[in-house]
């Protein structure tokens, strides 16, 4: 919605050339600093996601800041996807290219059951290789992904294009390209 639109671009700021130059870095810290902002936007998120989600996936670490609350807004439970070296144990990892460098990301061994009907969560979807590698670990351990949630998708990035056939939903969509900000 409107009012939804209005919200999100009034509470993300933009930093040109960071942490790169050439990068418009989206720093989200306006609206998670914004009670009744942050309260409306994870509100509304868990009023768009599929009804049967049993698990909330969220990706270190921005994925967590925004996943954890939708996921106790939801009444469900949360798993959460690490940075390289953080999981005890013998955790499954994914390499993936970021819009910048290269990253590792792990899950814990059987920390998703069998079946189970999970959404992968993140703050932002850009060139999809996050979200793409937070899938194929949920799906090694054989959850069922229902879904891909976003509150910002860089549509110029096609990241939706990685995740093949799963359905993406982004609650605020950009394009670059079109945008005079960048
Ligand atoms: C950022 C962002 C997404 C990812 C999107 O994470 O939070 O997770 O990049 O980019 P992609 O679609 O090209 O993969 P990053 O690891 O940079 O930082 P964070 O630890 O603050 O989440
Ligand atoms: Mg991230």
């Amino acid at each position: 919605p409107e009012a939804l639109d209005a919200l999100m671009s009034s509470h993300i700021a933009e930093y040109p050339d960071f942490p790169e130059p050439g990068i418009l870095f989206r720093d989200i810290t306006p609206l998670l600093r914004d009670a009744d902002a942050l309260r409306t936007v994870i509100r509304h998120w868990a009023s768009v996601v599929p009804a049967d989600v049993e698990v909330i996936i969220g990706t270190e670490a921005r994925g967590f800041v925004l996943g954890a609350p939708l996921a106790y807004e939801l009444g469900v439970g949360f798993v959460p996807v690490r940075k390289a070296g953080k999981l005890p144990g013998t955790p499954r990892s994914r390499t993936y290219d970021l819009e910048y460098g290269t990253a590792t990301i792990e899950i814990a061994e059987g920390a998703l059951a069998p079946g189970v009907r999970t959404l992968v969560v993140d703050d932002l979807l850009a060139t999809g290789g996050t979200a793409a590698a937070t899938v194929a670990l949920a799906r090694e351990l054989g959850a069922d992904v229902l879904g891909a949630h976003f509150l910002i998708e860089l549509s110029g990035l096609a990241g939706r294009e990685r995740l093949g056939d799963l359905p993406v939903t982004a609650l605020w969509s950009i394009d670059d390209e079109a945008s005079p900000a960048s």
